[in-house]
């Protein structure tokens, strides 16, 4: 199979249309069997639940060449139960776990000249999502639902690849207790773009977000978890129910304590303490893990020590082994690597 004729080097995080995405219906109760369609379009009526309630949920993960030339996928079977979640907390059917894995696989496959060739440094990003299809008016769920599975090449989520961000404490809340924080929900994302492009207008790469009810513990960002490292080397990561559990993080947190033997805290975090950590980092799957070397908290500046033109030790050797581990070039835990044949 030849590959498509793409500059994979120098390609941002931006969606560009692939030869084939997934399509499945549910109606009176039930999927119906689903496909594959080059139609990118899709038509709803304009009263949909997902236009007027924003009745929506995704997950986003990666498909990737390994250095041995296998095209995986990193643990989709997180990704389909995370989305069972979303579903549930928003009111809407589940989409079979196994059928999530299937249609994903099938996608792959049918996009195989999409996948970034090995070294590359891009990955073909694959973006499974669900929405309330047929009218609601009255706020209710709706009663018909689109599953639909699209990929497209990426190169890194930030600019400058590796290179430390600079981020700033927000005074825009992401999610309350109780509420949705913790499932991939479009709403979620709807609430965070004032702060986002108010942070990017201001110079900053992202936002850090505090507790709602306190506004004194660590959050997340709008599109990763938070990694520290303690000056001791102990890598610590916030507990919070209103955080997403990201896969990233889980991986990583595994890996370095199985992997490279350091002591694990997941814990709450709280702001005032941050300055005492000696590395930050954000952990995604579009950020994979991406460096943090500032930290704006109203004017006040919070500089890591690794600085602004690499990331710290720790990070580094997590970032190494995660992809490592990514790449096929260290021995993967049992079931991390989904091979698409
Ligand atoms: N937090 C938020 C708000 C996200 O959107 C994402 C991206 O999926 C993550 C964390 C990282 O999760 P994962 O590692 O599963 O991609
Ligand atoms: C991801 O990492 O897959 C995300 O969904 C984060 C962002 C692009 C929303």
């Amino acid at each position: 199979m030849e590959k498509k004729n793409i500059d994979w080097g120098n390609l941002g995080f931006s969606y560009q249309k692939t030869d084939q995405r997934y399509v499945s219906n549910y109606r009176d109760g039930a999927w119906d069997e689903g496909v594959l369609t080059e139609d990118d379009q899709v038509t709803i009526n304009e009263c949909a639940g997902v236009l007027q309630y924003a009745q929506t949920i995704f997950e986003g993960m990666k498909a990737y060449t390994t250095e041995d030339g296998r095209i995986v996928i990193f643990r989709p079977d997180l990704n389909a139960s995370r989305m069972a979640d979303s579903a549930r907390r928003l009111e809407m059917p589940v989409f079979p776990e196994e059928r999530f894995v299937e249609a994903v696989e099938e996608v792959v496959r049918a996009n195989a000249a999409w996948v970034p060739p090995f070294g590359s440094g891009a990955t073909l990003y694959l973006r499974p999502y669900m929405f309330g299809a047929n009218a609601v008016i009255g706020v209710k769920p709706a009663d018909e639902y689109q599953f639909r599975v699209f990929a497209t090449p990426v190169g890194p989520y930030f600019k400058g690849g590796v290179k430390p961000l600079t981020i700033r404490v927000s005074d825009f809340d992401r999610a309350a207790p109780h509420g949705t924080g913790h499932i991939k929900a479009g709403l979620n994302y709807a609430m965070s773009l004032h702060a986002i492009v108010s942070a990017h207008a201001e110079g900053y790469d992202e936002n850090m977000y505090l507790d709602a009810a306190t506004r004194t513990k660590v959050e997340e960002t709008g599109g990763a978890n938070f990694l520290f490292v303690a000056k001791d080397g102990t890598v610590v990561t916030p507990k919070s129910n209103s955080i997403l559990p990201s896969i990233t993080r889980r991986s990583l947190m595994y890996v370095a304590k199985e992997y490279l033997g350091l002591p694990c805290e997941e814990r709450e975090v709280t702001l005032a303490e941050v300055s005492d950590f000696a590395e930050c980092g954000l952990c995604g799957t579009a950020a994979v893990i991406s460096p943090v070397g500032k930290i704006v908290d109203h004017g006040k500046e919070i500089c890591m020590p690794a600085g602004m033109e690499q990331m710290g030790p720790v990070t580094q050797k997590l970032y190494d082994t995660l992809t490592g581990i990514q790449m096929g070039r260290i021995e993967a835990p049992e079931g991390w690597l989904h091979e698409v044949k």
